[in-house]
């Protein structure tokens, strides 16, 4: 793909999965390479979406309906196009997007039981053809991304304030992880699957070359022939 196209990248994956620390390495090395690039994420991309990431990731909030849920991300997913993803590939950046509408396919459609098709034609229903061209899944074991997740909540690292998902039984984060593999199974063009239980290095560098194959430019260490 030629430099100056608009690509939108999502990435995806359970609770501590390292989302939002390997989005900055592929941001990183975008810029390094010359592409113009934004990092944005789903809920909260937007003024708007920030107050309702905030009722949704509220604690307080335990008995929230799931439908409601799944109407208030897509309200944020409204505004996040209108104001941030579709402007930015008109002006032909990539964007970079922690979280995207396979979040809802699987988190309200999977584990909340709307049922992933149910959630997926809703969505082409409201936002027809809109789609990632490339989604990163960084899968991990949700034993694993909840204990690294619950961690960084007690050391401040995220706010207590958004762990409503994280207080899910273990059961719920078992299905997002099935739902997410079998997005990843269904729709092997867009997906590329990432192993998340090794360390930062080996994670980014696996990130970095899926991106860089993606859009054809040389891979991290591959500029000299
Ligand atoms: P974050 O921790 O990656 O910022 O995401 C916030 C939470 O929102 C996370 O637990 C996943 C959840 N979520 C959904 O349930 N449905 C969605 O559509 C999105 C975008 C996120």
């Amino acid at each position: 793909m030629s430099p100056g196209k608009p690509v939108f990248i999502t990435f995806e994956g359970g609770e501590g999965a390292g989302k939002t620390t390997q989005i900055l390495h592929v941001a990183a090395f975008l810029a390094e390479r010359g592409r113009s690039c934004i990092l944005t994420r789903e809920p909260g991309g937007t003024d708007l979406g920030r107050k309702i990431r905030a009722l949704l990731l509220d604690p307080a909030h335990v008995a929230m309906d799931a439908r409601t849920e799944l109407l208030l991300y897509m309200a944020d997913r409204a505004e996040h196009l209108a104001r941030v993803v579709r402007p930015a590939l008109a002006a032909g950046r990539v964007v970079l997007c922690d979280r995207f509408f396979d979040a809802t396919v699987v988190y309200q459609g999977a584990a909340r039981g709307l049922s992933m098709e149910w959630a997926e034609t809703l969505h082409e229903l409201v936002f027809p053809g809109v789609r990632p061209d490339l989604t990163l899944l960084l899968d991990l074991a949700p034993e694993v991304g909840l204990a690294r997740a619950r961690r960084q909540m007690e050391k401040g690292g995220r706010a207590a304030r958004e762990g409503r998902f994280e207080n899910e039984e273990l059961g719920f984060h078992r299905r997002v992880r099935e739902g997410y593999l079998e997005l990843a199974r269904r729709r092997p063009e867009r997906f590329r699957v990432i192993d998340a239980g090794r360390g930062e290095a080996e994670v980014k560098a696996d990130l970095l070359r899926a991106v860089a194959g993606f859009l054809g430019i040389p891979p991290p260490g591959g500029e000299t022939p």
